[in-house]
């Protein structure tokens, strides 16, 4: 098991270049299946969610050659069966993406229940139950979803609550469907945008991408593409906080400062400084952060992927905050490791009361899933002494070389695995 070895109190300091943003990447490379033609995917993080995807993308057939580290290039015309059996994609959420790209250009799909992070049960009966409204029959039988239709048409579609997936997974197979569809109650993150716009230049007709309402004419084919995938919104979110918790100065390079809006409106009310540039973006932390209340909402609300990231933050602040996480229920699994660095947290529900402490000292800590591992990251990296955060497995669903890019930035944190590597890092930091 590899884990990460970190000795805080260092002030971080520097540059950081943002990836492409995971979970646009992943419902874009989906979509890349749709056409026979090849498409050029630029941007793409380097990390085990998506390396999962394009493993199973292999199994059905879809040919995916690597340019570089983060550049593809993705052919489906020899996808075989819509059958997706690999192991992997019951770990991750997003294979649920396959159901659609597969339903809208194949009209059929078989793949897993979808897994991904322990945050509280997810369904999709929204998803399903946009693609029965456009005739798509389906069942679940030995773990797999089994969807098929006869005929897929467009439909009116009202979601019953704002889900990023189950727009996303409606949109891409209404782009191939016969007539029109609308979706109503849309999700407006910009990785809804991001897809849009994709599926638009392989020739797909979508309109209001990024208001709550969508509406697509289905054509019948999509062609080549050539695509850039936007930044990651949660990425550049975490290194923010970085410097906010550790009294920084970080200057964040490929960013879209309008996506980071929420977060950087927190920010300043935490006492940071922050400043905008074009595709930049600066946070100088405080010597002492101060307390906030925050609730988490869809876009462009607080985003839920941050909210473990700001209650380190706020666990460290002068006074009392309330978090309130109304997006997933069991958001909150992370606190008693906290806890054991030194927090004071109560969490009733999906509200956590945080009376914020002077320091944390550090500690040796479990990842609980992908966010909120790198919240503890963060909350070791302002701890006095050694903090050891075990199965960054799962942090490293989300984020290339974390370790790396916080060493850029002067932090003292190692990726190791057993008692010895501990052991030598300890020696070397003294
Ligand atoms: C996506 C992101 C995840 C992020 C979340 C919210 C990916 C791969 N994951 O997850 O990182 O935290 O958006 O921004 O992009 N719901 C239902 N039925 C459904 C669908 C959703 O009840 O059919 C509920 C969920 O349980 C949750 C809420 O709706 O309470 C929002 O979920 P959704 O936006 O769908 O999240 P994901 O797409 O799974």
């Amino acid at each position: 098991m590899e884990q990460y070895v970190i000795k805080g109190g260092i002030p971080l300091k520097g540059e950081v270049g943002i990836g492409g943003a995971k979970n646009a990447a992943l419902a874009i490379l989906a979509a890349a299946n749709m056409t026979d033609e090849t498409v050029r995917i630029e941007n793409l993080p380097d990390v085990r969610d998506i390396n999962a995807l394009i493993e199973a993308m292999r199994d059905i057939g879809t040919r995916v050659d690597r340019v570089d580290r983060h550049t593809v290039m993705v052919n489906g015309s020899c996808v075989e069966n819509c059958i997706v059996e690999n192991e992997n994609m019951k770990k991750i959420r997003a294979s649920y993406y396959l159901l659609g790209a597969l339903l809208g250009k194949y009209k059929k799909a078989q793949v897993p229940l979808p897994g991904g992070c322990n945050i509280g049960s997810r369904p999709i009966d929204q998803h399903l139950k946009g693609f029965k409204a456009m005739g798509v029959e389906t069942k679940i039988e030995h773990g797999f979803i089994i969807a098929k239709a006869k005929r897929l048409h467009g439909a009116h579609i009202f979601l019953d609550m704002v889900s990023v997936g189950a727009t996303i997974n409606i949109m891409m197979a209404a782009s191939m469907a016969e007539g029109n569809t609308t979706i109503e109650n849309a999700a407006k993150e910009p990785h809804v945008v991001d897809v849009a716009s994709f599926l638009n230049s392989m020739g797909a007709r979508i309109k209001g991408a990024g208001t709550d309402v969508i509406r697509v004419t289905g054509v019948q084919r999509l062609h080549k593409s050539d695509y850039s995938i936007i930044p990651d919104q949660i990425e550049a979110g975490t290194f923010m906080f970085v410097s906010a918790v550790t009294g920084g100065d970080v200057l964040l390079h490929n960013v879209i400062p309008k996506h980071l809006e929420a977060t950087t409106l927190k920010l300043l009310e935490l006492g940071c400084k922050v400043r905008e540039y074009d595709d930049a973006i600066q946070v100088i932390g405080p010597e002492k952060l101060h307390s906030t209340h925050v609730k988490t909402m869809p876009y462009p609300g607080f985003p839920t992927d941050m909210q473990p990231q700001i209650a380190v933050s706020l666990a460290l602040a002068d006074g009392t905050s309330i978090v309130t996480e109304s997006i997933f229920e069991n958001r909150f699994r992370y606190v008693d490791e906290l806890i054991r660095m030194g927090a004071s947290i109560k969490v009733e529900g999906n509200v956590a009361v945080i009376t914020g402490v002077d320091r944390f000292t550090g500690a040796h800590v479990n990842t609980p899933d992908l966010r909120a591992g790198a919240a503890l990251v963060i909350a070791g990296l302002a701890a006095e002494g050694i903090t050891i955060v075990d199965d960054i497995y799962y942090i490293e669903r989300g984020y290339e070389n974390l370790d790396r890019k916080l060493r850029q930035l002067g932090a003292k944190i190692e990726k190791v695995s057993g008692e010895k590597e501990i052991q030598k890092f300890r020696l070397k930091v003294g």
